[in-house]
């Protein structure tokens, strides 16, 4: 249960190909910078702060080979690297923050060399992994309040451990539930076009024993009207300052239904997917993916040749459809402009005193 989905071992990024899933479970060694992106580009490794975490580490396999001696050039060396990794998705936050990091992490050490440049590089990207583990956790322990025994929670999309380096955001509470005996029955929408929900969400809850119903996106609404759904859990790529929340695509139809239906729609966010620089979800890039997605999907063709195709694979939910936000310092109910500016300077939990689950 909870494999870590990209752990760094004799020195190589090692990932969980998400592509693979659910029929084989491969590992895949990263070594270089161009790996990473490829990886992230492609969906190897996939959901936001995953994706943050790889290309911190991408980061650091992309100069550690950079023979210089002189900080200005080695700088610069990290800032090409940064630079393209930045551009392999454009919608979470995660990745950008997480190449500021470790663009922080240097200039915190204006006097280190270059070789432990290249390991304080080394050391953040991995205590990324550790933080990931208590953020995600302490997600769980307070989504897990809002869980009773027996309720239905439909989620969207792959927000959980495979998303993250182990344990999920929007799927902690469950599993944390069901460390505490609280068992929980998940809806997963199969997430058209990539199948998110149907390949990785339903595989990683099987493999928790996690009881869990797949249904297909169009099928969200009827669940809800016979009441089989108390709750809905979704995870973000990014929240604006205001509370927008862009995720996964058909995210904000499900808020829309969950609004119709009077069930509340929460939205687990680490504030690693916080951006408070930008006012709406209006300034938030939404990626296009190749029109393929849609018109090759289930392994065959599924659409005429030539058929204009509109993919893209987030969406942007309206804050005013959310009824909270679960981060790793508690809930956040509005008014989210000035609860969310309120909790970014909390002190975040802590990974040393943080147990797996
Ligand atoms: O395109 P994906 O699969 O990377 O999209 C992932 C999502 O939309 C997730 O909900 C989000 O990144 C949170 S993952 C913990």
């Amino acid at each position: 249960m909870h494999t870590p989905t990209l752990t760094w071992q004799d020195d190589a990024l090692v990932i969980v190909d998400q592509t693979r899933l659910p029929t084989e479970k491969v590992l895949v060694r990263l070594t270089s910078a161009d790996d990473v992106f490829r990886a992230i580009r492609s969906m190897q490794v996939r959901g936001a702060p995953a994706i943050g975490i790889a290309a911190a580490f991408g980061v650091y396999l992309g100069v550690r080979d950079v023979a210089t001696a002189d900080r200005q050039v080695f700088l610069a060396a990290v800032d090409v690297v940064a630079n393209r990794l930045v551009s392999a998705r454009p919608t979470a936050v995660n990745l950008a923050w997480a190449l500021e990091r470790q663009r922080r992490t240097l200039s915190r050490h204006p006097q280190a060399s270059v070789p432990e440049l290249k390991q304080l590089l080394l050391a953040e990207a991995q205590s990324m992994i550790q933080e990931d583990n208590a953020v995600c956790l302490a997600i769980g322990r307070h989504g897990a309040e809002l869980l009773r025994p027996g309720m239905g929670i439909l989620t969207h999309c792959n927000a959980g451990g495979l998303g993250t380096a182990r344990y999920g955001t929007a799927l902690a509470p469950i599993y944390v539930a069901k460390a505490r005996g609280i068992d929980v029955h998940v809806y997963a929408d199969e997430t058209r076009p990539v199948l998110q929900g149907a390949r990785l969400t339903a595989w990683e809850l099987k493999e928790a024993g996690v009881p869990v119903t797949l249904i297909c996106d169009n099928m969200a609404a009827v669940v809800m009207q016979r009441g089989w759904v108390q709750a809905v859990i979704v995870g973000t790529d990014r929240v604006a300052r205001n509370g927008d929340v862009a995720n996964k695509i058909g995210t904000y139809g499900l808020a829309v239904l969950a609004k119709a239906h009077s069930i509340p729609f929460y939205v687990a966010a680490p504030r690693s997917s916080i951006d408070l620089a930008i006012a709406s979800g209006a300034e938030i890039p939404i990626e296009e993916r190749d029109p393929r997605e849609v018109t090759e999907g289930m392994g065959r063709k599924i659409a005429p040749d030539g058929v204009h195709v509109f993919n893209p694979a987030f969406d942007v939910t309206p804050a005013e459809l959310v009824t909270a936000f679960i981060t790793e310092v508690g809930l956040v109910k509005p008014p989210f402009e000035q609860e969310l500016a309120r909790i970014m300077d909390l002190p975040g939990p802590d990974p040393k005193a943080t147990p797996p689950l």
